[in-house]
Formats: C-alpha cells, sequence, structure tokens
C-alpha cells in the first residue's frame, strides 16, 4: 500500500507485524532469556513490545495435532499450543492498537461457530480482529476431530471460500445493534438460523491467507486482505508480489487491495561482523546435532541416528515411500526426490556435514546487519514491490522483538517510511485497506475470474499445461510430505 509521508512523497510504507512463535524451530530454546511460551506474561510482554514499535499486529499459528517423530511426539512440540482465539483475547486486554491475527482451519472448524469467535474478538478488541485462514493439508491432524482425515485436497480450498463467504454473510446479517437471520445452503454447509452478535467494528474482521499453491494464490486474490508468505527473497518477493497482482486482477481488484507480508528473521549487531558472528552462532543453536538428524530424517524416511551429525550425508539413498515418518506437519515439497539431490550436490560443492547443511537449508530469511542496514535493507523490499511489511520471527520469546523496536524503528523512521503513530484505530486501517466489501461484491469478483478462460488465465501464470494435463494433475495424489 502506498501511504504518503507528510513530506509528500511517493514512498511506499514498511508495514511491520510481530509473530509469536510457540511450536517452531526458530526460537533458541536452550537461551536463559528464553520465556514461557503459555504464560500470559510472555505474550502480554511481547504484544506491548510490538504495540510500542506501532506494528499492526501480532500473528499466531495454529497446529490442531501434535506432531509426531518415528512415533513420538516431536520434541520441539512439548511446548504445548494454547487456544489462539483465547490468547488474542487476552491480549486485548492489554493492547490498545495492535491488531490480533488468529490463525483458524476452515477444515476443521464450522462457520457459525468460527465467525461467532471473531466477532466477538473484533467487539472485545473495538476492531483488531483477523483471521489467517489454512485448510490443513494432512489427515493426521484429523484424527482429533470427529470427521477424521476429512477433505480431498481440491475440496479445501473450495471449503475454505465458501466457509469465508458464509462467514462474511453471518458478520452481516445483523445490524449495528442487534444480530439478525442467516440461511446458507452449499455443497459443504446446509446452515440457517439468527447470527448473535451485532455488526463489529470492522464489519468483516480482516482475512489472512497462508497457502502457496496456485489454488492458494487464488483464494487470496479473490477473498483475502492480507497474505501470510514465505517467500522471502529480494528476487522471489518481486515475483510473488507480480504474481499476485496479475491474479487480483482477474478477481477485479488491484494490488492496494492485498498486503503481503513475508515472515522473516532479523539479527542485529554493532558492526555487520558482529551481526554475522552472531547470526552464526544463532543458526548452530537453532540446529543441534540430533536436531539437524531428525530433519533430515523427514525427507530421508529412515532411521539416521547411527549417523554422525558432523560428518557426510547418509551413503543410504532416501526412502521416499516412507512419507509418514513424521506425521502432522505442514510442508510445501510435493516431490522429495529432486530435494533431497539438490541437497546431496550443495553438500558436496561446499563439503558440508549435515549439521552444517541443514543449518543453510532450513534456515528462514534474516536480515542480519547494523540497524540502520536492516532498515535500509527492509526499505529495500517494501520500495521494490517484494512485499508490503514484514511478519518478524525472533529468536528468543518473548524479550526478542525489543531490540527491533529500539533500534530498527527509529531508523526506519529517521528514513521516513514508517509511522510515528497509528493512523487509525481499526487494524483495517492500519493496514491501510479500504473499508469491508460486502459479501455479494467479493462473489462478483470471483464469478468474473470464473468466466476467463481458464488456458490464457493459466498461460498469465507462466503455466504452460495443456486442459488435459491439469485435470491429469489434479486426479494425481497430492498430499504433499509431511515433514
Ligand atoms: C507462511 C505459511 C504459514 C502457514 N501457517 C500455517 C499454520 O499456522 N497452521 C496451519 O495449519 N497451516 C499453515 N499453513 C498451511 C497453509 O495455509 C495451507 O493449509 C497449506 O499450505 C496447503 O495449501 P497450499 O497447497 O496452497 O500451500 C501455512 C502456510 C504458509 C505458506
Amino acid at each position: 500500500m502506498t501511504t504518503h509521508t507528510s513530506s509528500g512523497d511517493d514512498r511506499r510504507q514498511v508495514h511491520l507485524a510481530a509473530h509469536f512463535p510457540g511450536v517452531n524451530n526458530t526460537t533458541v530454546w536452550s537461551d536463559p532469556a528464553g520465556g514461557s511460551h503459555i504464560e500470559f506474561d510472555g505474550f502480554a510482554h511481547f504484544a506491548k513490545t510490538a504495540e510500542r514499535g506501532l506494528f499492526d499486529f501480532l500473528f499466531l499459528a495454529e497446529g490442531l495435532r501434535l506432531r509426531e517423530h518415528k512415533g513420538e511426539v516431536f520434541d520441539l512440540d512439548v511446548v504445548g499450543r494454547p487456544e489462539t482465539a483465547t490468547v488474542l483475547a487476552a491480549v486485548a486486554q492489554v493492547t490498545e492498537h495492535l491488531g490480533l491475527a488468529g490463525t483458524f482451519s476452515a477444515t476443521f472448524n464450522e462457520p457459525y461457530d468460527l465467525a461467532r469467535k471473531l466477532g466477538t474478538l473484533d467487539h472485545l478488541s473495538a476492531g483488531r480482529a483477523a483471521w489467517n485462514v489454512v485448510t490443513t493439508n494432512n489427515a493426521f491432524t484429523g484424527a482429533n476431530f470427529r470427521r477424521g482425515g476429512f477433505l480431498p485436497y481440491d475440496d479445501r480450498y473450495r471449503r475454505a471460500i465458501d466457509f469465508v463467504a458464509t462467514a462474511r454473510r453471518l458478520w452481516e446479517s445483523g445490524t449495528d445493534s442487534t444480530g439478525g437471520a442467516f440461511s446458507h445452503t452449499s455443497d459443504f454447509f446446509d446452515i440457517s438460523g439468527e447470527y448473535p452478535l451485532p455488526r463489529s467494528p470492522q464489519g468483516h474482521p480482516v482475512i489472512f491467507q497462508a497457502g502457496d499453491s496456485p489454488d492458494g494464490r487464488d483464494f487470496a486474490a479473490g477473498t483475502a486482505d492480507v497474505i501470510f508468505t514465505r517467500h522471502t527473497e529480494l528476487d522471489e518477493g518481486k515475483a510473488f508480489y507480480a504474481d499476485i497482482t496479475r491474479r487480483l486482477a482477474r478477481f477485479g481488484r488491484s494490488e492496494q487491495d492485498l498486503k503481503i507480508f513475508p515472515g522473516v528473521s532479523f539479527v542485529l549487531g554493532d558492526t555487520e561482523a558482529e551481526a554475522q558472528e552472531k547470526s552464526a552462532h544463532i543458526r548452530r543453536q537453532q540446529v543441534s546435532g540430533p536436531g539437524a538428524i531428525a530433519f533430515l530424517e523427514q525427507l530421508w524416511g529412515r532411521d539416521l541416528t547411527a549417523y554422525d551429525p558432523d560428518g557426510p550425508l547418509p551413503d543410504v539413498d532416501p526412502d521416499f515411500d516412507n512419507a509418514d515418518i513424521t506425521r502432522g506437519r505442514v510442508r510445501h515439497v510435493q516431490d522429495p526426490r529432486p530435494v533431497a539431490q539438490a541437497w546431496r550436490d550443495l553438500a558436496e560443492a561446499k563439503g558440508l556435514s549435515i549439521r552444517e547443511l541443514v543449518i543453510e537449508v532450513s534456515a528462514r530469511h534474516s536480515f542480519i546487519g547494523t540497524p540502520g542496514q536492516v532498515a535500509e535493507s527492509m526499505n529495500d523490499y517494501i520500495q521494490q514491490r517484494a512485499a508490503d511489511g514484514f511478519i518478524l520471527v525472533p529468536h528468543i520469546t518473548p524479550g526478542g522483538l525489543d531490540e527491533f523496536v529500539d533500534r530498527v524503528v527509529p531508523e526506519l523512521q529517521e528514513r521516513g517510511v514508517y509511522r510515528d503513530a497509528y493512523p487509525g484505530t481499526t487494524l483495517r486501517e492500519n493496514l491501510g485497506l479500504a473499508s469491508h466489501r460486502p459479501e455479494a461484491d467479493w462473489q462478483a469478483g470471483r464469478d468474473a475470474a470464473a468466466e476467463r478462460d481458464p488456458a490464457a488465465a493459466r498461460a498469465e501464470d507462466g503455466d504452460t499445461r495443456t486442459g488435459s494435463e491439469v485435470r491429469a494433475d489434479a486426479d494425481a495424489p497430492k498430499e504433499p510430505v509431511r515433514v
């Protein structure tokens, strides 16, 4: 989005947000500065720091079942998974401006229940609620639910689109002072009744999207306000941004209607050399020897505990049919074979041990340098349309954001590309989004996109498949590797 600075220049403004990490492999768990990921003090400190830095929102991911590796709960998951809406409702009470973005699956929730939860959060927070819509791509998670491993791949986004449209109709059903009647029948839902809340301050809570497949991108272009993405390198960020902008046009929308936020980390130092040294140290703490072996096992499909993490890659070939060695984890690699080959080539070319390879291939993009250098390079991403903002994932919880807010935010402000105060009161306003559109308008955009010639649309996306190849691909099994 382009918010003009007070000096009247037309530089795009940097947006910032913070990811409270929870279950993850970025946190340096052994650091004595690290705190609980469940007790409220940690959430409160983190959120207040983000608000002090004038961030748009706090982001919480979601996992509906503890992951398992070789039949045991994945060691990172023993930290626990507090329930997202409850945490955000509590954070709402200790913050005033910060948006509250929670991840909820469209596959394992129901529209009435979730719309009511998010509507309530929007009321409680005076207009700061957001829903990151995910589809959950593994049947293992489904075992925690009545319907079990529920829904083939292609139906998950159909359900997600229908789910969000239904939620929007529920949010719209009442007036500013009362709830109202709703009725919706589709392939996925057959519901009717009274929605029990008046319209909430944002009308519709802000909708985020995080999937990356063509279906996921179209879902974002036709249904969402914000994308949380893993495209974090400058060039791939620019390509992703351009791809989404092209898709938006098909749905009658444009660039300023949707904000793109990659998830990134950062390491600061007084000099660049110091920051680089700190970063290398942090990466070694993030990837222990046993952690490196477990990571490789996920792709290799084999027990590799007999191998030395400081030695070369295993001489045995991966067992690609054993995708269930790790269960419950979302991964975006459809075919593990080229990945294994690329890792072998990389390790050989650079003479890397198992641990060194894992440090290299599992790295999240990190802005490393002095506060001025980090501000400069973040700003460069925004001006070059590789992103609209960043979701920061610090390696220490809850204190890891403080240094960024104290040292990098002023550098961004000095450059005239970061706000000095919150511009609005709702999350939608602070993100620079227009006020909410009625669901009927969203549907009209999706209908217009559906009328386009699918082959022409694919060609615009650089997808050269013929119609029959597309159908064959759609019929092929699509469960991603569960690592
Ligand atoms: C950056 C990013 C973050 C995600 N976070 C979550 C999450 O917290 N919980 C979850 O269940 N799925 C998460 N997902 C999974 C997706 O939302 C989606 O369900 C899955 O990737 C399948 O969609 P796709 O084929 O379009 O990628 C995330 C995906 C991405 C790219």
